[in-house]
């Protein structure tokens, strides 16, 4: 069988444990796991924007002792007629795993069924999985677990990153409350699926639009950006609605005391985030852009070993 990633919930949560079990371990010896040497070779490929993404899986696959292809899609064949379904059939006579940044789910899903080899969401417009691990070592780091700690992630809430926080959270057995404006509420099959979840793990999931609720006593806080990739030109005021969930000092004081703040990054400083906030003594972002490197070694690792023919 060969095991995929495309969103949070391909992990069960023993799964997602060892994961992260597996990248602590790989952070402490950085340059002691060679499962790629050969060098086995790994596509990863862009229909989007990237800088965490891009450079943390071409240094993570050469610190396993593979050989990264990061490529742009508009230099392939992609945009000009090749199904994503041959892509995937083709790359799979060349390389080990197939790293895949898209626009809509159906697009990863199409190459996951054709290929013979692991493929991994590095960001669609539905998930950002490989995000969430790297977030959920951070809150392990930080605050000495993950289960029953509580979650709140504030702003977009309809977005890719909140899907992964109810689903991945729920996995790892967290309390994840979610808040947005109106009209920015995440999917309801989504919802219903973390909550399916969470009660298997002893976790929780809410969707709120009252931020000051979503984050009071929160052992974490996160945020992303309220306008995501793609999104530029949608029409809708990306704004307005939102001010009220600009994590700053003041929705922050809510929290605990000793809350840790999470931006997956880029963040858009003053917008959905304080400079105050992202560069002050809560702020676990940049421990949490290096833990994308850990968490991704660890998955590639895990993908491989558990996919047969
Ligand atoms: N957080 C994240 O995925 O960053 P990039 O878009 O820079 O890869
Ligand atoms: N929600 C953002 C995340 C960027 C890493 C986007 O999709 O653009």
């Amino acid at each position: 069988m060969t095991r995929h990633l495309l969103r949070d919930d391909d992990l069960t949560p023993a799964e997602q444990s060892a994961v992260l079990d597996l990248a602590a371990r790989m952070k402490a010896d950085r340059f002691g796991y060679r499962p790629l040497a050969g060098p086995r070779s790994v596509a990863v490929l862009f229909d989007k924007q990237s800088l965490r993404t891009r450079f943390s899986f071409d240094v993570g696959i050469a610190e396993l002792g593979g050989h990264p292809l990061v490529v742009d899609t508009q230099v392939t064949h992609f945009g000009r007629g090749e199904t994503l379904a041959d892509a995937g059939r083709v790359l799979s006579r060349y390389v080990a795993a197939i790293v895949l940044r898209t626009h809509g789910d159906d697009r990863i899903a199409e190459v996951a069924e054709a290929a013979t080899v692991p493929v991994v969401n590095a960001l669609t417009d539905g998930f950002h999985p490989c995000q969430l691990l790297a977030d959920l070592l951070t809150v392990r780091e930080h605050c000495g677990g993950t289960a029953g700690r509580t979650l709140a992630y504030v702003g977009d809430a309809a977005n890719n990153l909140a899907h992964s926080y109810l689903l991945a959270g729920a996995t790892a057995g967290m309390h994840v409350r979610v808040a947005g404006p109106e009209g920015f509420a995440p999917d309801p099959a989504v919802l219903a699926r973390a909550a399916e979840i969470a009660q298997s793990t002893g976790g929780s999931v809410r969707a709120l639009t009252d931020p000051v609720a979503a984050v009071r006593d929160a052992d974490v806080v996160a945020t992303d950006t309220w306008t995501s990739m793609g999104q530029e030109a949608d029409g809708l005021d990306r704004i307005t609605p939102f001010l009220p969930y600009q994590v700053n000092k003041e929705l922050l004081g809510h929290a605990a005391p000793d809350a840790i703040v999470l931006h997956c990054l880029p963040a858009h400083r003053g917008e959905e985030i304080t400079d105050e906030v992202l560069d002050g003594p809560q702020s676990a972002v940049f421990d949490q852009a290096e833990n994308r490197l850990h968490a991704q070694k660890a998955l590639l690792t895990f993908l491989l070993e558990e996919t047969t023919s």
